[in-house]
């Protein structure tokens, strides 16, 4: 399982990271998305109907590799799990969430701002992390001092990616891919725009080639 997803992630490079309340418009832009070449979401468990979102969206969009974001308890974890949701990403890494994620066997990517997290995410076998706030923590820089002690180890750059920043961030050879919520910016969701949606999907889909 986590190896299939992590050959999508190296192929697609950009994973779009979308914050919904509306069933349909979440399927919407998911299929738009995916339509124009971005086929990893990741749903963050941001809003009152997020679980839903999720679970709705697994169902519509079985083509697409839906994962869960901003898990933040090890009950959410459970219940992204049964939804069906492809993995879960975490901002961040706590021991609670670490056991309960190795119980569950759900792929599982935590969240990293530097080496002590990152050990703590070694410690329970998980080796693709995120890391966040990547703009904030130095990014590739970042990403590349962490690869001397940590050689194994592949990052998933999240938080102030854009579209601009993308192909010199995917050059770093330990970063796996990108996340960035850029291409389904809420006003566009809101207007219910996917044209834009569209547009915005193609370019980054472009960028992580
Ligand atoms: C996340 O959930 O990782 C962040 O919201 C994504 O960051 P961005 O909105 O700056 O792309």
């Amino acid at each position: 399982k986590m190896s299939a997803i992590l050959k999508q992630l190296s192929q697609v490079r950009v994973l779009p990271i979308l914050v919904a309340d509306d069933v349909q418009q979440a399927i919407r832009c998911v299929a738009t998305l995916a339509e124009n070449g971005l086929s990893a979401v990741e749903i963050t468990l941001r809003t009152p109907n997020a679980m839903n979102v999720l679970a709705e969206v697994v169902k519509a969009c079985p083509e697409v590799c839906v994962g869960a974001g901003t898990i933040l308890t090890a009950q959410q974890l459970i219940e992204v799990q049964d939804t069906g949701a492809a993995f879960g990403i975490s901002p961040g890494i706590t021991p609670t969430l670490a056991h309960a994620a190795a119980d569950l066997g759900l792929p599982y990517f935590p969240g990293v701002g530097g080496a002590s997290d990152l050990m703590l995410a070694l410690e329970h076998g998980f080796n693709v992390v995120k890391l966040f706030p990547s703009d904030l923590v130095g990014s590739t820089k970042m990403a590349k001092a962490l690869g001397g002690p940590f050689p194994d180890v592949r990052f998933c750059l999240t938080g102030g990616v854009t579209l601009e920043a993308t192909p010199q961030l995917l050059q770093q050879s330990n970063v796996l891919c990108v996340g960035g919520s850029w291409m389904c910016p809420a006003s566009l969701i809101e207007a219910n725009n996917w044209a834009a949606i569209a547009k915005l999907a193609a370019a980054a889909a472009i960028a992580g080639k």
